[in-house]
């Protein structure tokens, strides 16, 4: 059993000097008090962790790629608030198969518990009904999976990098987790956890938890996961794997062709990892890893603690697009450290996300490069808004009766960073950034509500100074449409020369072979094509295609954004390799905007549904959700 080796491992590490400073796992951090923050209505769970709440979970699976199923238990240990004696449990399940649910007042003795399922809600699933005799600490559910769980992803071996082994990964956020797992899916709720996997004999597994380089391939892996997570970070992913390290506390995993090719893309990780601690405070998870999955992954990155998930479409080859790992580890701090209590908070998890990344990019790649980002990403917010409802381009959006993908827009995001920007504005740097590392502080471990977050900032920066508060108005910023009057605009000087090149090369004042584009970054060669949309015409982009082979492009956004412009101009020499783009990979970042801009005309809707017809099987579930609705799928 790898448990004993795995705990080994983790004291031997403790006792040593240095080692045991960095980690927090000296001193267990206390999971949430019932009676905390946290205990928001959350509209996405059926789940009732006020009367009695999941603290830790022990979960054994058997991973079946023939089935495609996990089969296995959870043994969930229970806690009720002081003078609480709740008899019912509910958790949430979605497509779940329950063969057997047990109880026990010590982890011993276990007696068989009756249940119920009760219907099954399109978005929220079905709550599964426990009863729990009241002396009950632990329950265990003996199930198996729906090879259509919505968390989890199983692929043939012609989708992976190898092609020779299948693979499967997992994806939690926001409410797939019960997909996989029956449990208290409620970001509010977390617990610490146990895992043994066990495989194929040739296949890895790797979890979102201590994980072991040099464990033998044996198909059987045992998981501890120390510190208190919600639901939406547990992680697992199956499949040929292998590992390649950065510094001694930050490496990569990934299948064995891509492996190293990814730790020179990411080789500057521990510079991050230093520069966000010097920032934000000190690292909290021991290690962090990068695990870069097959292309059929259908986010840019996921912050899965200590084991970043992410997609090979950002190994450009330049570190061009290493933000997203800037990114999914500022979520160490934001987001898994102080979590969003429900999914209208999610703004608090990755508005910061963003805010932290760019600071975290300064650091590392400097002011130009973060300015260029910053620029981009109040872009994609301008663009994005003008195409929502007025409800949906708050941050504290309303998101009852919806499904929380639902709230994944830009508005969460680059609005949320240009809030923080804002008050960093207002209150100088060197305030704002102890402010924010006595936030971090402060909500540690915990899940909190927007109104927590506006209390504590009114405490700790606000009412220091009411002449400076008065500039920023909160409310406005959390609770209203659009961006207020004087929200921060980011400007870069370094884009400014691609906006006169790309001004006169349009008006056939430059061509385009004299472009002073040899230099050009990722970020440059976005922003000019960027300033090239909506469309052209064909023979202008053909000049542009012949200096710069653009449809040949291997950077992923690059690529997109080119696509989109060839799509909007009818430049059919890059059908091709739009073709190849949209079946070779299953970003939805990608995919979303690709497919939006094909259904546009009669012909570009045909195509769409040519192309979708041969991509959607290797598409990810929720993948499949957003493009089956852009093209009208059925079937
Ligand atoms: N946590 C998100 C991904 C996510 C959000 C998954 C909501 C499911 C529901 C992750 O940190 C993220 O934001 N990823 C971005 C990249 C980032 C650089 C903006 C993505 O995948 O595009
Ligand atoms: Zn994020």
């Amino acid at each position: 059993m790898r448990y004993e080796r795995l705990a080994a491992v983790t004291l031997t590490c403790l006792a040593a000097t240095g080692c045991g400073e960095r980690s927090t796992a000296t001193k267990e951090p206390s999971p949430t008090p019932a009676a905390s923050a946290a205990s928001a209505r959350d509209v996405h769970s059926y789940s009732n962790p006020a009367e009695v709440r999941v603290r830790r979970v022990d979960l054994d699976w058997d991973v079946l790629f023939d089935k495609k199923i996990l089969r296995g238990s959870a043994a969930l240990s229970l806690e009720r608030p002081a003078g609480g004696r709740a008899t019912s449990l509910v958790l949430d399940t979605r497509d779940l198969t329950i063969e057997k649910v047990e109880s026990s007042p010590d982890g011993a003795a276990w007696a068989v518990a009756s249940f119920s399922l009760g219907p099954s809600d399109p978005i929220l699933g079905s709550a599964l009904t426990i009863r729990v005799p009241e002396n009950a600490t632990q329950v265990r559910i003996a199930y198996e999976t729906s090879p259509k769980a919505s968390g989890l992803q199983w692929l043939e071996p012609p989708q992976t990098a190898g092609r020779k082994d299948p693979f499967l990964f997992t994806q939690s956020q926001a409410i797939h987790a019960r997909s996989w797992i029956p449990l208290q899916d409620s970001p509010q709720v977390r617990f610490t956890y146990r895992a043994r996997v066990r495989t194929p004999k040739n296949l890895v597994a790797v979890m979102s938890a201590g994980n072991d380089p040099e464990a033998p391939r044996d198909g059987d892996y045992g998981f501890e996961m120390p510190q208190p997570i919600p639901s939406y970070l547990v992680a697992l992913a199956v499949g040929d794997i292998g590992f390649a390290p950065i510094s001694p506390r930050a490496g990569v995993w990934a299948e064995p062709s891509v492996v190293d090719r990814a730790a020179r893309e990411f080789s500057d990780l521990e510079s991050m990892l230093r520069a966000a601690e010097e920032l934000f405070g000190k690292y909290r998870w021991e290690r962090y890893d990068v695990l870069v999955l097959p292309p059929s992954f259908p986010f840019g990155g996921m912050e899965n603690p200590r084991l970043t998930f992410a997609t090979p479409t950002i190994l450009a080859g330049d570190k061009s697009l290493v933000a997203l790992v800037a990114h999914e580890l500022a979520h160490s701090w934001a987001g898994n450290l102080v979590t969003n209590a429900t999914w209208r908070d999610f703004w608090l998890n990755e508005g910061f996300t963003v805010y932290l990344e760019r600071r975290i990019i300064e650091r590392v790649y400097g002011v130009r490069r973060a300015g260029m980002e910053a620029v981009l990403g109040l872009q994609d917010l301008e663009k994005e808004m003008a195409g929502l409802p007025e409800k949906d381009q708050i941050l504290h959006v309303d998101l009852g009766g919806r499904d929380p993908d639902d709230g994944f827009t830009d508005v969460p995001y680059e609005k949320g960073a240009l809030f923080l920007r804002h008050l960093e504005e207002v209150f100088g740097r060197q305030r704002f950034d102890r402010f924010l590392r006595g936030y971090f502080d402060h909500f540690a471990f915990r899940s909190i509500t927007t109104e927590d977050f506006v209390q504590y900032l009114r405490a700790n920066l606000l009412d220091e100074s009411p002449g400076l508060a008065g500039k920023v108005p909160v409310d406005e910023w959390i609770e209203k449409a659009g961006l207020p009057a004087t929200a921060p605009r980011p400007k870069s000087d370094a884009l400014a020369p691609v906006e006169a090149a790309a001004a006169g090369w349009r008006e056939g004042k430059i061509r385009a072979a004299d472009l002073p584009a040899q230099d050009w970054s990722t970020h440059e060669w976005l922003h000019f094509l960027r300033a090239l949309a909506p469309a052209l015409p064909k023979e202008k982009l053909a000049e542009l295609d012949t200096a710069f082979r653009l449809t040949d492009a291997g950077n992923s956004e690059i690529a997109n954004q080119w696509l989109l412009l060839a799509i909007a101009s009818g430049y059919d020499p890059a059908y091709p390799r739009l073709e190849r783009f949209l079946t070779s990979m299953g970003r939805r970042k990608f995919l979303k905007p690709l497919y939006e801009e094909l259904v546009k005309t009669p012909e570009g809707k045909t195509r769409a549904l040519a192309i979708y017809r041969k991509a959607r099987a290797t598409y990810h579930p929720i993948a499949v959700a957003t493009v089956d609705k852009i093209v009208g799928w059925s079937g």
